[in-house]
């Protein structure tokens, strides 16, 4: 198997977690004699400060003669007074509308090791295993117009879908849901909003193309609760891209932690994969990011860009596999390490990289 893969590290942890990343993508190929080539181009903060934008020409040429892009996370606090067009999120939107992905997936996995280490109770977690499908390209990220106009003292953004637009990834979400445990609930604020009346509308029409799979609707106040109170009741829960947004990170207390969420974008020319955590400038470069959404988004990258489910699967149990033997970054560890040996992100890739190769090495004997 061939893969080309862009590593666009960006800002903050961003290269701290693609570089445990890429060393068990590494590993990977090297067990299994597949070829993955790895280039490295500029996005976000760093791209500003070197080359003026924050997504520089080459990058974008380099992403798309790839098979796949992985990206880190951009943004800075030093940019924080620049617009929003001129900014290192910028980069990340104008990549993703190049790359065309409309569909991100963003599974929310509760391994049980870690039921002790979120927040909620382990009795409502354990067990919890929801695919987030986030619309990627749409909504209020991308619609027009948008201005703040500083004169009038007054500012505005639209939040804009196409029937198509809605069609296309409800269909992705509906077969993904068939595949899994049959169930989706799609996520809205139809009693308000004429485009959540489209959403509602267009979802229940792409229903009828999949009878096998339930559907459910929800409001986004309402789910922002649910997940909380029931989260193991959800399968793919199917949203526009700033709820998606929300829920998603809100989905890290049901996991343990933001730094274990991966993402993976299909449905454009090149897929793109990201963890779901952004550059946490708070803990930059201190050995404390935990790499293990961006090792997850790994695997994501092995399953739907390489075909290797295997691979992939033997990547999630190494994950496993670590936690089940109490090691913990310290997002994980909550500050009560008792019971759990707390690691940086260099010293729990490795722990990963290693469990990796003792599974491959296994399954080929
Ligand atoms: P953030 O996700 O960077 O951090 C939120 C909190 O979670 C912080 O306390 C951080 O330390 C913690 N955290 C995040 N990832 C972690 C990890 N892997 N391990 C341990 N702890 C982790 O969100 P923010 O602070 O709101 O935003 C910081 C910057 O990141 C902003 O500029 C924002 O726009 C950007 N951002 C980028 C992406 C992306 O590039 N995909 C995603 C989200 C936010
Ligand atoms: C995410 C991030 C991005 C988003 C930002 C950085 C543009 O929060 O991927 O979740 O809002 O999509
Ligand atoms: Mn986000």
């Amino acid at each position: 198997m061939k893969l080309k893969i862009l590593v666009t590290a960006g800002d903050g942890i961003g290269p701290e977690v693609t570089g445990e990343a890429v060393a068990v993508l590494r590993e990977v190929a090297a067990l299994g004699g597949h070829e993955f080539t790895f280039s490295e181009r500029r996005i976000g903060g760093v791209a500003i400060v070197a080359d003026g934008t924050p997504l520089p020409a080459d990058t974008l040429a380099e992403a798309l003669d790839s098979d796949a892009v992985l990206l880190g996370a951009v943004g800075g606090n030093e940019f924080y007074s620049l617009a929003p067009d001129k900014r290192p999120e910028a980069g990340l939107l104008q990549i993703r509308a190049a790359l065309g992905g409309f569909a991100n997936l963003r599974p929310a996995f509760a391994f049980k090791e870690l039921a002790v280490n979120s927040p909620l109770r382990p009795e409502i977690i354990e067990g919890a295993d929801i695919l987030f499908v986030r619309e990627l390209l749409g909504g209020l990220y991308f619609g027009n117009p948008r201005e703040w106009d500083k004169a009038k003292g007054e500012a505005w953004n639209t939040m804009r879908y196409t029937k198509e637009e809605v069609a296309r990834v409800a269909r992705i979400a509906f077969g993904l849901a068939a595949k899994r445990r049959k169930k989706l609930c799609s996520v809205d604020k139809a009693n308000v909003l004429e485009v959540s009346q489209l959403w509602r509308a267009t979802v229940m029409e792409v229903a009828k193309e999949f009878p096998d799979v339930s559907l459910e609707h929800q409001y986004v106040d309402a789910m922002a609760m649910h997940l909380m109170n029931r989260p193991r009741d959800y399968d793919v829960v199917l949203t526009e891209n700033l709820f998606g947004d929300i829920l998603s990170d809100e989905s890290g207390v049901i996991t343990g932690s933001l730094g274990m969420l991966p993402s993976a974008t299909i449905g454009g020319k090149v897929n793109l994969y990201e963890p779901v955590h952004g550059s946490a400038p708070d803990i930059a470069g201190k050995g404390l990011a935990n790499p293990m959404g961006a090792i997850l988004t790994g695997a994501l990258i092995l399953r739907h860009s390489g075909g290797l489910e295997a691979e992939a699967v033997a990547v999630e149990n190494a994950v496993r596999k670590v936690l089940e033997q109490g090691f913990r970054t310290p997002d994980l560890a909550r500050g009560n390490a008792q019971g759990f040996t707390v690691l940086s992100t260099t010293e729990v890739g490795a722990k990963i990289r290693a469990t990796v190769k003792e599974q491959l090495v296994a399954s080929n004997h």
